[in-house]
């Protein structure tokens, strides 16, 4: 298929997903997050892959929404067409994916960012809320992830403010599950995304569905909810064969089932 706004490629069982809007540094319009939203729905039906890379540039990953296709919006447009919506539908994937940061990771970008379940960042990556200075505020979750990710403190800072955090403040609080050389992103997120790729697809989705479960509910439903789901992959061809392979001393062969 062929996308005017991002760029994909498939490599063994991983799929990146590139933003592709350099002239406004990935800023994401409406078109954009429904192309991203058609090639996730194509990933997450196709059972030949394990795990999906999302990146942007070197200089931006996305600097947000797109500000002039938001310029003239009225409430009651907002409220019927419910554009955030379509974002929703980026965080609710159920196969993994990454977010390889590289430069503006700002507003929507930030947001975009935090609905992938981790994030690894360059050194030159720079996050931010700064829809404070356009009188309005975050509106696809960075509120509510950005607070659950750093804490109080710094995410009611970050977003009063419009302040920029570079990758490695982000790091220390926990935005970030990594950083890594600028030159090096890529090569690392393809290396990580093989590596989910190559575990079992059924215990990857459902260590990532506990891990979300996590913000969802309480520590003890939490803890019911993740037995019930280990003791389910009993019911997995994978679960034997990883076993056995590890008492044979040998490579597991998951065949994702
Ligand atoms: C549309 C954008 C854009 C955006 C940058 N551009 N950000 N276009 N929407 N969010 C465009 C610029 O207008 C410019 O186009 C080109 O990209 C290059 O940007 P410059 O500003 O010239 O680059 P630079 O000086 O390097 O500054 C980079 C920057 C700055 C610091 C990232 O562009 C910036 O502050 N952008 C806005 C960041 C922001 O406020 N994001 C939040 C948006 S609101 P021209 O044609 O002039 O060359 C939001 C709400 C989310 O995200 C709600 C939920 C979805």
């Amino acid at each position: 298929m062929e996308y005017e706004n991002i760029r994909v490629e498939t490599r063994g069982r991983v799929a990146l997903i590139t933003l592709h809007r350099p002239a406004q540094l990935n800023a994401l319009c409406g078109p954009l997050i429904a192309e991203l939203n058609a090639a996730l729905d194509g990933f997450e039906r196709d059972e030949g892959i394990g795990c999906i890379i999302l990146t942007g540039s070197e200089k931006a990953f996305a600097a947000g929404a797109d500000i002039p296709e938001m310029r003239d919006r009225t409430h009651p447009e907002f409220f019927v067409a419910d554009p955030f919506g379509e974002w929703d539908r980026v965080g609710r994937r159920r196969k993994p994916m990454i977010a390889a940061v590289a430069g503006y990771a700002l507003g929507g970008g930030c947001e975009l960012a935090m609905m992938c379940d981790f994030i690894l960042a360059a050194d030159t990556a720079k996050f931010g809320q700064p829809e404070i200075k356009l009188g309005v505020i975050p509106g696809a979750g960075g509120t509510q992830r950005l607070t659950r990710a750093v804490g109080k403190a710094k995410a009611m800072e970050l977003c009063l403010t419009g302040r920029l955090m570079a990758a490695a403040e982000a790091e220390r609080a926990g935005l970030v599950a990594r950083i890594v050389p600028a030159a090096d992103l890529l090569a690392e997120a393809w290396q990580t995304a093989e590596t989910i790729a190559s575990m079992s697809l059924p215990a990857v989705m459902v260590a990532k569905d506990c891990v979300d479960r996590a913000f969802e509910t309480t520590l003890a439903e939490g803890v019911r909810y993740e037995r019930g789901l280990f003791y389910g992959l009993f019911a997995t061809a994978d679960q034997k064969e990883g076993m056995a392979a590890f008492l044979e001393k040998r490579k597991p062969n998951f065949e994702h089932r």
